[in-house]
């Protein structure tokens, strides 16, 4: 058992490694980045999500930070059954500004980076699955529904940058009721 989880971690490391090049954002302060974000931005690459690119919309998050360095995340997505909440859970690695998580659906164990943040307005957020590049994703977080161009410009680079086609980037309008009106925050 505890073998394989020494060769599954070398595995990753390794592959890690071999994209290089992404670094966390330096002096990550978690703190500072919990709160609500809005996903205005996605690059998703997957065969099975292809069909539903013009149906994505811009769904509504709230990190809270842990006492223990992780983080609960809370996503409102707009679904064709409804407004549905998700909740996910982050692990703090030993490097500030990079999380795991275990992914149900995938049934694997894949990592978050928060590439680039100044905290107040926007945040690139790249997740990704080690041993297949077709779940990657990088995402574009705002604080509010407007964000700068020179923010998505930001985004579309680094998507790029990790291989993703144009058509794969995109920029959603955000969701209407959802969370409902009368949510907190
Ligand atoms: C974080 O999420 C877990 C699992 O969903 C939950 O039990 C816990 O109460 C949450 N903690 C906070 C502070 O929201
Ligand atoms: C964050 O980025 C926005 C957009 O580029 C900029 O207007 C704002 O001043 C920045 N804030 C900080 C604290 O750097």
């Amino acid at each position: 058992m505890r073998t394989t989880a020494v060769a599954v971690v070398m595995v990753m490391v390794c592959m890690r490694m071999a994209r290089a090049d992404v670094k966390p954002q330096k002096d990550f302060s978690l703190q500072r980045f919990a709160g609500k974000w809005y996903r205005m931005g996605l690059a998703y690459d997957s065969p099975g999500f292809a069909p539903f690119r013009d149906k994505l919309k811009a769904s509504m998050g709230v990190i809270t930070a842990l006492p223990s360095g992780n983080v609960n995340l809370t996503m409102w997505e707009a679904t064709p059954l409804g407004c549905q909440v998700k909740m996910y859970h982050y692990e703090k690695t030993s490097v500030p500004g990079q999380f795991t998580y275990f992914s149900t659906r995938h049934n694997m164990v894949k990592d978050i980076t928060v590439v680039d943040t100044n905290y107040t307005d926007y945040a690139l957020v790249l997740k990704h699955k080690v041993f297949n590049r077709e779940y990657t994703q990088v995402a574009l977080y705002a604080r509010s529904h407007s964000v700068r161009n020179n923010v998505i410009q930001k985004f579309k680079a680094l998507a790029l940058s990790q291989g993703f086609p144009a058509e794969s980037i995109l920029t959603p309008p955000p969701t209407e009721n959802c969370p409902p009106s009368g949510t907190p925050r």
